[in-house]
């Protein structure tokens, strides 16, 4: 659909171009209520979307290195960043690919809940883990809108990042983590 330039509203030019979404959001978020033309509110929007990229498609292994081995010889993909989760007794390593990583993720601990998981379900994909902004606000925006989460409080996770999970049974079976870089990252 072309985007006439009476649209009412910002988001309404999908399809528009690269970047155009992104500076809309940028001049919306610049606005307050009072400052909305009767056309447009910030309500209307549903909140911002402040997710800004999936982080990580995480894969839950036996073992870190012995899992690697497919995505070192045949992907030719670098193992980095090998580190245990003590908050979350887990083990993961990760794979760079462009923007994003494959995170593999081993139990560290007998409890640990990857090590549920691979007894109920075997290896496979465990979660996508999108980065964001701020967690805690999102935590906060996702409880008012009814999602269930996991981690109400955010709780640290690899590289010094703060995380939390939405359940699956909110997302239609699919583990969320919101991960919000280091300042100084
Ligand atoms: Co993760």
């Amino acid at each position: 659909m072309e985007n006439s330039p009476s649209s009412p509203s910002p988001l309404a030019g999908e399809g528009g171009g690269e970047g155009v979404t992104t500076c809309h959001l940028q001049f919306v978020s610049n606005w307050s209520e009072t400052d909305a033309s009767p056309d447009i509110r910030i309500s209307d929007l549903g909140g911002l979307n402040m997710l800004k990229k999936i982080n990580h498609i995480a894969v839950a292994v036996n073992n870190i290195e012995e899992a690697a081995k497919f995505y070192q010889t045949v992907l030719g993909l670098n193992l980095s960043g090998v580190e245990v989760v003590t908050a979350q007794k887990t083990r993961v390593g990760f794979f760079k690919i462009g923007e994003s990583n494959i995170e593999l993720v081993q139990p560290a601990e007998p409890d640990s809940p990857i090590a549920k998981f691979l007894e109920a379900k075997g290896q496979g994909i465990h979660h996508i883990c999108f980065e964001v902004d701020d967690v805690e606000a999102e935590v906060k925006t996702y409880l008012q809108k009814g999602a269930t989460l996991i981690d109400q409080t955010p709780r640290p996770g690899a590289h010094n990042t703060k995380v939390a999970f939405v359940h699956p049974k909110s997302s239609n079976g699919v583990l969320i983590e919101l991960c919000e870089l280091p300042k100084n990252h």
